[in-house]
């Protein structure tokens, strides 16, 4: 399938005829009247791209982040424990179904991307570059890792791609559970023992700055952020999404009764938002460039998956071929 080209007759349209000026004009007018794009729409096609690169992402982070949790479905400490987390992992790689099909609406072809992701060509949250160390880390990915992303991607629920908006609405409210797994579980260590209340706050310390770094660097250093803003696919810069994330997770914290690893956490009595300490951006850089603590492991595990299930891919194949 190729992208619309401009020559293309928009959707509806009587003849081949179609002027560019009045295509763009028509694009726009849906952006601004808050409707949505569909597949058989005419879209610029700098829109495409960067939907095609969001979802894409978007879809890889989905995937590769079954494995920091799924490392611990043969260590989980009851069978309950267990069918909860193998139920949040099947999640997971549901939403990144969803969303390559989502993709592949704009053209992308899934095989093309998983490529790009194994060959490093395409990025994925810097998230799940880090280690789950202790089962308490089951828990903070799930009440803060799972709660920065439905931060992130509840906005998203009103994107102006429609196939895209309609995928997150499903995945928002699986997020959702998997934000009240981790919280219970958390909460369930704290009334235990002191050594699994010192696990929790272990995981809450290495676990805080990396999910404040989920939401991108600062809006000024986030290249993309206002063109996505204006084309409706993004609906809040980093910056904001950031602060609503703390402003929830702060007395959350209070209640499971951790401390947050910030000295200069503080309520700003004027906003009603907390004032949060500088972030380390020198070790967003770092991860999202490859050089995290678990990127060579996480694509290498990929990419054994990719080609050792290579097999099921061609006996489909040619199943379907001798029955068509
Ligand atoms: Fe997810
Ligand atoms: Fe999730």
């Amino acid at each position: 399938m190729s992208a619309p080209a401009l020559d293309r007759p928009a959707a509806g349209s009587p003849g081949p005829a179609v002027d560019p000026a009045a295509l763009q004009q028509q694009f726009e007018a849906t952006i601004a009247a808050d409707h949505r794009i569909e597949p058989r729409d005419w879209m610029p096609e700098g829109y495409r791209k960067t939907l095609v690169r969001q979802i894409a992402q978007h879809a890889h982070s989905e995937i590769i982040g079954m494995q920091p949790e799924g490392d611990w479905l043969l260590a989980a400490p009851s069978l309950r424990r267990k069918a909860v987390l193998l139920a949040k992992v099947q999640d997971e790689a549901g939403h990144g179904m969803y969303l390559y099909s989502a993709a592949e609406t704009l053209g992308a072809d899934r095989a093309d991307l998983t490529d790009k992701l194994i060959e490093r060509r395409q990025k994925y949250s810097s998230i799940f570059n880090y280690p789950t160390l202790t089962y308490a880390d089951v828990g903070v990915i799930g009440w803060l890792v799972d709660g920065a992303a439905i931060c992130n991607q509840v906005p998203l629920c009103r994107s102006s791609y429609g196939p895209y908006a309609r995928a997150m609405i499903r995945i928002c409210k699986e997020e959702s559970f998997h934000q009240r797994q981790g919280y219970e579980l958390l909460m369930t260590m704290m009334r235990g023992t002191d050594e699994q209340r010192a696990m929790v706050q272990d995981a809450v310390d290495r676990w805080w700055w990396p999910s404040l770094m989920m939401f991108g660097p600062p809006d000024d250093e986030s290249p993309n952020s206002a063109q996505s803003m204006a084309w409706g696919i993004k609906r809040h810069g980093n910056d904001e999404l950031r602060q609503r994330f703390v402003d929830m997770t702060v007395p959350q914290a209070k209640v499971l009764g951790v401390t947050l690893p910030d000295p200069d956490l503080t309520l700003d009595e004027a906003t009603g938002r907390w004032r949060f300490g500088a972030i380390d951006w020198s070790e967003l850089q770092r991860v999202i460039s490859g050089d995290g603590p678990c990127n060579a492991e996480r694509i290498a595990r990929r990419r054994a998956a990719r080609d050792d299930n290579a097999w099921v891919t061609e006996a489909a194949t040619a199943y379907a071929a001798k029955h068509a």
